[in-house]
């Protein structure tokens, strides 16, 4: 799917230059557009295609001041927690120093960004033990554990393609989650219902800085090859 608006951008050129982009123009972003955002994140990836995923895209000026307002309040932790953890070894003291001021940034204008995107997940029930032949009974309890642990992956694929198409049509955003530390009055504030969790908060706009490029860890760092522990590449 093709929109006017979209630059013509490879997927790799996306790829390495959809950094996290806070600071953002507070122009409107057509509607049109947003839909298309969400027609690219829908084809993400979900556990058992079950595609359990709402996106509620917010646009009032009121409940984005509203939602702006709680992610404020949950950023007092998160700060206290990052002070608490330091610099990642990998960074320098300025990268750290620029994505801390690039994140106070955001704390204060997150309800000033033209839309703000909250990807949720419905919780899909658990079969019940009884249902279960007697040998998954008895794993039940690792089965609960095993759930948690890749609820999200039915979400965040949905989320890096909305980063990928967000560059392609030259839009800035950033998966940010603090707010989900005050997660009950985000979903008050939405009527989300009780079995709807939010995954993350986007906001979406027409960035003030530039795109890219991305800085990571290299390959030869992260990876390894056949066993933990072994180089790759070699
Ligand atoms: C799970 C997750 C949670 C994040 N939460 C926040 C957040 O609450 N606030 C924020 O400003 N950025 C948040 N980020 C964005 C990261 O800080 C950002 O992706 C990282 O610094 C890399 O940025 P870069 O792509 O510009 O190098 C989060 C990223 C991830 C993957």
């Amino acid at each position: 799917m093709r929109g006017t608006t979209m630059t013509d951008i490879g997927l790799f050129e996306a790829m390495y230059s959809a950094r996290a982009l806070r600071r953002l123009r507070r122009d409107p972003v057509p509607d049109e557009i947003i839909t298309q955002i969400l027609d690219a994140a829908i084809r993400a990836p979900s556990a058992g295609n079950a595609q359990p995923w709402t996106f509620l895209v917010v646009r009032d000026p009121e409940v984005r001041r509203q939602l702006g307002l709680v992610y404020r309040k949950a950023s007092d932790i998160a700060s206290a927690m990052y002070a608490a953890r330091g610099r990642p070894p990998h960074t320098t003291e300025e990268q750290h120093q620029r994505m801390m001021a690039s994140g106070a940034h955001l704390w204060e204008h997150m309800g000033e960004a033209p839309v703000l995107l909250l990807p949720c997940l419905r919780d899909r029930p658990t079969p019940p033990r009884e249902v279960l032949p007697p040998e998954v009974q008895a794993l039940y309890g690792q089965e609960l554990a095993y759930i948690d642990r890749i609820r999200g992956a039915s979400i965040y694929p949905a989320v890096q393609n909305i980063i990928l198409a967000c560059r392609a049509f030259g839009l800035g955003t950033v998966i940010t989650t603090n707010h989900i530390r005050c997660e009950d009055e985000v979903k008050a504030l939405l009527g989300i219902p009780h079995d709807v969790f939010t995954y993350a908060l986007m906001p979406i706009g027409y960035p003030e800085g530039k795109f890219g490029p991305v800085t990571r860890r290299p390959v030869n760092e992260v990876a390894h090859r056949d066993r933990w522990g072994a180089a790759w590449p070699v």
